[in-house]
């Protein structure tokens, strides 16, 4: 077990009884931190909580889309463990909700109810938002803090048959971008990890995929996670790392600098027409 600078330090993982959610609580915990667990679901939230103990693991019941519950998720575990260091941001609906079979491209706008769009943005993009604007004030008193947001492969956002969850991501990477340099020189990082690829969780159907050793392990999201997490990851924001191309067997900085590009698709926003030439702060 690997401790140093990371022994003591506090997260909050919402969609924490996930199944990234759940490997990222593990490893956050093996190396020392303490985490609150935060899900809609209470159940497998509680049941880690137990199992890690009460030192290490508090279980949370909070609906992300709803921002009076996120403020007080934060303040619970701030309350319990006397700090805030880490907010992932990981709770997520996936296309299961729309059509169990949408892994073969069929969901069309007509099987996408309005509700079921709300729903998404709601949780997969302005729950990131809403945790974040909890937690910022107390990052910014400390000088420290860092918001990892999970959204997903560009590939799956501008797939067809993939709304709401592909836009609402895409809602999400875009946001990232902007606070990432909102944030610049506050000590708050902004950082974006994803799979890389369909992961073995619940989110995605055994029926599309009946092999599941073919998928991403679900705890590769934790090894760039934990690197942002350290004192050194404070010099990195901006950046976006997939986890399945991160390589645990080379230094953290050859394998940040494998996986990692920056957030988005900034090569597509050099050139707007602006009067009086680009801003500076873009
Ligand atoms: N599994 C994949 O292939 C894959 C690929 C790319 C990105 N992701 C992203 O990774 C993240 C984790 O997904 P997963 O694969 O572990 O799925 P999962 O379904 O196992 O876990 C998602 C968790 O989020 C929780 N959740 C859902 N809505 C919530 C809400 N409103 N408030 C609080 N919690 C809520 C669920 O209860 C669940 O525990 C998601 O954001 C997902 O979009 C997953």
């Amino acid at each position: 077990m690997a401790l140093g600078d990371l022994d003591g330090k506090v997260a909050l993982i919402t969609g924490g009884a996930g199944g990234i959610g759940q490997a990222l609580t593990r490893a956050f915990v093996a190396h020392g931190m303490r985490v609150g667990i935060c899900d809609v679901r209470p159940d497998g939230a509680e049941a880690l909580a137990r199992e890690l103990g009460s030192e290490r693991a508090l279980a949370i019941t909070a609906d992300v889309a709803d921002p009076a519950a996120c403020a007080q998720a934060v303040d619970a575990v701030a309350a319990r463990f006397g700090a805030l260091h880490v907010l992932v941001n990981n709770a997520g609906l996936g296309m299961s909700l729309v059509r169990r079979d949408h892994m073969d491209g069929k969901t069309r706008i007509e099987d996408v109810s309005i509700e079921q769009w709300q729903q998404f943005f709601a949780t997969n993009a302005s729950g990131a938002f809403f945790m974040a604007k909890a937690a910022v004030p107390r990052f910014r008193r400390q000088r420290w803090g860092r918001i990892i947001n999970v959204t997903t492969s560009f590939f799956s956002m501008l797939r067809g048959g993939f709304a709401p969850y592909g836009p609402a991501k895409a809602a999400l990477e875009a946001w990232s971008a902007g606070l990432a340099k909102e944030l610049a020189g506050s000590g708050i990082t902004v950082n974006v990890v994803v799979p890389g690829g369909p992961a073995d969780t619940p989110m995605v159907p055994v029926e599309s995929f009946p092999d599941r050793d073919a998928l991403v392990r679900p705890e590769r999201m934790a090894p760039p996670m934990i690197y942002l997490c350290r004192e050194a990851g404070g010099a990195v924001t901006g950046r976006r790392f997939v986890a399945a191309h991160w390589d645990p067997a080379l230094p953290d900085e050859a394998a940040a600098q494998a996986a990692g590009a920056p957030i988005g698709w900034p090569d597509l926003a050099q050139n707007p027409v602006w009067p009086g030439g680009r801003p500076k702060d873009g």
